[in-house]
């Protein structure tokens, strides 16, 4: 069973009860129930972890390549900060697919750029926590296809 890695980055393990208005009323361990359902639905199995540290997602990333065949990442606030989780992206060479809850795009200009979006096959954003399950949908296929 081909195995995919999903990343939630800083301060989504407060999701539900934070700027509910912004970031929505699921929680993340309701989002993750969700993804589990769809993964075992497309008979493939998920690793998810949230993390708040830059340095332990970058580890995780380069230690992925050979062991998932895809990662989905919500990087979060790093999205517009972290040259690192991009290098390590870049560097391992992982088919990924990076997902947000809000349009990035519609809001404070600092979050209009995402340091992410060169270095991923594509980017889902805006539809709250759909963003992720439409995020694993696009892997899953992108996978079949190779
Ligand atoms: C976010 C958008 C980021 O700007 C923000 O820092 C987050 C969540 C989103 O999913 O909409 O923490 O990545």
């Amino acid at each position: 069973m081909k195995k995919i890695l999903v990343i939630h980055g800083p301060n989504l393990d407060l999701l539900g009860q934070r700027e509910p208005a912004i970031y929505g009323k699921v929680t993340l361990k309701q989002m993750n129930s969700q993804l589990m359902r769809l993964a075992k639905k497309r008979e493939v199995s998920l690793k998810i972890v949230q993390s708040n540290i830059e340095g332990e997602i970058v580890t995780l990333i380069g230690k992925a390549k050979n062991k998932f065949a895809g990662l989905l990442i919500n990087p979060a606030a790093y999205t517009h900060t972290s040259v690192a989780i991009r290098d390590a992206i870049a560097a391992s060479g992982i088919l990924a697919v990076e997902v947000h809850l809000s349009n990035i795009y519609s809001r404070e200009e600092f979050r209009q750029k995402s340091l992410i979006s060169p270095v991923v096959k594509g980017t889902i954003l805006g539809f709250g926590a759909k963003s992720y399950l439409l995020g694993l949908e696009a892997l899953l296929d992108l996978m079949n296809d190779r």
